[in-house]
């Protein structure tokens, strides 16, 4: 049993290779009895400023895990800041404990920071399937292990905290634009995980509320009407998807009921 999130494909690409049985945490999230018996239990997740996303944390905070083995695998694009270390400590905190945390380098989808093309370019020097390989491996034969973090990465989460510290988040509420490009087929409001958009007159209309910031609704608009309006992007025209995952697959994990 795997839950899984997943803005842009990467985590449900990875998810999908740990199990068949596969569940979505956005909609899972409106189930109010959330108690899971399985052998293997595992979440699967993308990196979000160097930690679990918010709402991943409350996921596993209210639900309980009945089984022999629980590991966590956070996708992530250019720094983990040692997040298995934190995940496993966040866990402690709330009474819980993880068999086995680890993180994979795949495409960074952070459209905030990142020229998607360049991203794209990145790719395959990431080796991600045979990363998938080795944690399919390590969690086939129940292996036990919180992945160390590095000094390097230590220091970069130090020096990412302390910039978060003095100069705020690098990004604001409202996030997105609507382009005159917008023809309201309502693909955005299928694919953000927290029902955060409606289409009005034809055209998107955001509540800010329970938004994650996952992107989801930028990267999958068929027309790339959605820009974020918080920051200047380095490539507004650039937009990710995972290669092997397809938009259906993304509006089945994400749409709200
Ligand atoms: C809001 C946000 C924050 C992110 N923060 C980080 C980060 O701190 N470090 C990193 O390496 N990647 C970061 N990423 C990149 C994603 O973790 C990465 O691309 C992930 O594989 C996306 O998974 P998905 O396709 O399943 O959504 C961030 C992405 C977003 C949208």
């Amino acid at each position: 049993m795997v839950f899984y999130f997943t803005a842009t494909g990467n985590s449900l690409y990875v998810a999908k290779h740990l199990d068949t049985e596969l569940i979505s945490i956005p909609q899972e999230m409106n189930k109010t009895d959330r108690h899971y018996k399985a052998d293997k239990i595992g979440i699967v997740c993308p990196l979000f400023e160097l930690d679990l996303p918010d709402f991943i944390k409350d996921f596993i905070r209210s639900s309980t895990f009945e089984t022999e083995y629980f590991y966590i695998i956070v996708t992530y694009g250019m720094h983990h800041g040692g997040v298995a270390e934190r995940a496993q400590e966040f866990l402690e905190s709330i009474g819980k404990k993880a068999d086995y945390i680890n993180t994979i380098i795949m495409l960074d989808n952070a459209i905030i920071v990142f020229d998607m093309e360049q991203q794209k370019l990145l790719e395959p020097e990431k080796k991600v399937d045979e990363h998938i390989a080795m944690l399919k491996a390590d969690i086939d034969a129940c292996k036990h292990e919180i992945q160390f973090a590095a000094e390097e990465e230590k220091t970069f989460y130090q020096g990412f905290m302390k910039m978060t510290e003095e100069y705020g988040r690098m990004y604001s509420f409202p996030l997105y634009g609507v382009t005159d490009a917008c023809v309201g087929c309502g693909t955005c409001t299928r694919v953000c995980p927290r029902g955060c958009i409606r289409v009005e007159n034809s055209r998107p209309v955001y509540d800010y509320t329970h938004c994650v910031n996952c992107m989801a609704c930028a990267h999958a608009c068929p027309q790339n009407a959605i820009k974020l309006v918080c920051v200047k992007e380095p490539n507004p025209n650039a937009r990710y998807r995972n290669p092997n995952i397809s938009l259906a697959e993304i509006i089945q994990a994400n749409q709200q009921k």
